[in-house]
């Protein structure tokens, strides 16, 4: 244990801290270190601020020099903590699921102010992961159940949690699946996707902590990135009702070439992410 640590306020562990990940290389080395004290601590990010002079006790010391050591690794702060924050709910995630993105939540603000949802609405969320669109969707919208898909049986244990914890009021059946091979029903007014959708190509070049931590089913879209969600269009035509959306989410390059849509869907939206780049795509089906 370094010197800092050991003289043991909070302003010295910092500094030990942020240093200490900033040689592994990680850019966001004194966010990182202020949001893992606060863990240990028990304190919110500005309490720290008022607190520099607090001095650590030896137990303190020890849990937090664990998950820097942990972050020293690569492992992303949200495995470290168990949560992440997604359209401003706390979503426990573990290895098992993609850690929520920001430029998701553009897609569910499409869908909460476009969709027309109602009570009655019918949805499938498939790929579910942890379950941050479907959660966010029946939080703030009047919908009183969802569907949600994985090919992850673990993924679905996760999404299961979060449904649980933060729906207790709304209903939601999961089922394992690729794709909707095991979807009885259809007839859904909406279908959501943020399928895998990297380049496997590209997979090598991402940083340690996506490739290292993060599931490789939950990134990789093969070839070209785009084989799960040609497949997603394809079949979604058969759940859909006459008109129903399917909104889903996919890399700035992906593009919708006439023979996808072959006379089955129209498109309503190409949606941005918050720095303006292509991000999801609605599609009618006609
Ligand atoms: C990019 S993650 C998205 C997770 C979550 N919906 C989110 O937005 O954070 C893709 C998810 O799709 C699942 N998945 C991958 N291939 C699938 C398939 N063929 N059928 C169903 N789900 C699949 C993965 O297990 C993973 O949970």
């Amino acid at each position: 244990m370094s010197g800092q640590i050991k003289k043991g306020t909070v302003l010295s562990a910092l500094m030990w801290a942020a240093s200490e990940l900033r040689t592994a290389g990680i850019e966001s080395s004194r966010l990182d270190s202020e949001l893992l004290l606060s863990e240990v601590l028990g304190l919110s990010r500005v309490q720290l601020y008022i607190n520099y002079d607090r001095p650590m006790n030896q137990d303190e010391k020890e849990r937090f020099l664990a998950l820097i050591k942990r972050r020293q690794k690569r492992e992303p702060v949200a495995y470290i903590l168990g949560r992440k924050e997604f359209f401003s709910l706390q979503f426990y995630v573990d290895r098992n699921v993609l850690i929520p993105r920001p430029e998701t939540e553009c897609m569910v603000e499409w869908i909460l102010s476009n969709a027309g949802l109602n009570e009655e609405s019918r949805l499938i969320d498939v790929g579910t992961g942890s379950g941050c669109i479907a959660v966010s969707v029946l939080r703030n919208s009047s919908v009183r159940e969802i569907f949600v898909s994985d090919i992850s049986q673990e993924a679905l244990a996760v999404a299961e949690r979060n449904l649980k914890i933060l729906c207790p009021d709304k209903k939601y059946f999961a089922i394992r699946s690729s794709l909707f091979e095991n979807v009885r029903d259809s007839g859904y007014d909406l279908i959501v996707s943020n399928p895998p959708y990297i380049r496997t190509e590209l997979l090598k070049s991402l940083s340690p902590d996506i490739t290292e931590f993060e599931p490789r089913i939950a990134l990789d879209g093969g070839r070209d990135g785009n084989e799960i969600i040609l497949r997603l269009i394809e079949e979604s035509h058969r759940y859909l009702r006459d008109k129903g959306l399917l909104v889903f989410e996919h890399s700035e390059e992906f593009g919708l070439r006439e023979d996808i849509l072959r006379d089955r869907f129209g498109v309503v939206f190409l949606g941005r992410d918050y720095s303006g780049r292509p991000r999801f795509t609605v599609l009618k089906k006609l």
